[in-house]
């Protein structure tokens, strides 16, 4: 199985939507009209949450009308917020075909389908002409990706001169043995995590300048801490969960989250924010 294929089935589950909607209803909200806050609790697949991705949305200059290409956009919880939250018009891609069904379904009943579209695409191939967005971003999906270059290179062509990619991923920062499964991979065979110097490198060789660097260990410590405490208190009733993220990580969220937590608080892995530029 080739490694797409491979992480595609690790993120995959079959009934996600059905799950989702399950749950927004269970919360008192109208799964068919919903506003997107209502969702980030669930949609956010990354350290930090709703915060962390309108904090990246921030930095990279993102506002009304940009044209922003969300690489690895999972069921599209940051487009939603930075359609929301800054009008962006933005497109997502992803290799988990049920991610793109799931974001396209809930865009739609959120009210942004006209703001966020969302195709099956992989990062290291886009279906876009050059000079098509005026930001890219990468939340928490370098981890699944071994051909990292690839990535840059294609991030470089398809934004305009002067455009930004905004990448937030789980960096390792020290040498040091790692427990899996983690959030993005249950085995070491589909995880590729690289030093904060080796995505500026290969930045740089694709054209880019790197416009800043920023560790966010603090904010993934405090956000992990708490996610591994609720996944500990358990669900409201049997079989109803809430609207959190181990509705997505699947029954042993808890057990992924602690991995990472022990990783980020011995100091081998981080969440790290890079801002890249085209000149
Ligand atoms: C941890 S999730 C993050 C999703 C989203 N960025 C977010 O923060 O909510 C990682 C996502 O990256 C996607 N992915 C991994 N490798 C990819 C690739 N080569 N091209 C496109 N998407 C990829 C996975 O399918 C998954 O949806």
């Amino acid at each position: 199985m080739d490694l797409e294929a491979a992480v595609s089935g690790h993120y995959s589950s079959g009934r996600l939507e059905e799950v989702l909607l399950g749950a927004l209803r269970d919360a008192g909200v109208d799964p068919e009209q919903f506003d997107p806050v209502d969702l980030f609790p669930a949609d956010e697949l990354h350290v930090g949450g709703a915060v962390a991705a309108h904090e990246l949305a921030e930095a990279a200059g993102i506002s009304r009308s940009t044209r922003v290409l969300d690489l690895g956009c999972g069921i599209g919880g940051p487009a939603r917020l930075f359609a929301s939250q800054f009008g962006a018009h933005v497109v997502g891609v992803d290799v988990t075909e049920e991610f793109v069904h799931t974001a396209t379904s809930l865009t739609a009943r959120s009210g942004l389908g006209e703001l966020a579209t969302f195709a099956v695409a992989s990062a290291l191939d886009l279906p876009f002409d050059a000079g098509s967005f005026d930001r890219a971003t990468l939340l928490h999906v370098g981890m699944n990706i071994e051909d990292k270059s690839s990535l840059f290179t294609e991030a470089f062509r398809v934004l305009t001169d002067g455009g930004v990619f905004a990448v937030f991923d789980i960096m390792r920062t020290a040498d040091g043995d790692l427990t899996y499964p983690m959030p993005w991979a249950s085995t070491a065979d589909i995880s590729f995590l690289a030093t904060p110097g080796d995505y500026e490198d290969l930045g740089r060789a694709a054209g880019f300048v790197v416009d800043g660097t920023r560790d966010r260990r603090e904010l993934g410590i405090e956000f992990l801490t708490k996610m591994q405490r609720a996944a500990a208190q358990g669900t409201d009733a049997p079989g109803r969960p809430r609207l959190g993220l181990p509705l997505v990580l699947g029954p042993d969220s808890g057990m992924r989250v602690g991995n990472l937590l022990a990783a980020v608080q011995a100091g081998v892995l981080s969440p790290v924010e890079i801002l890249f530029r085209k000149p």
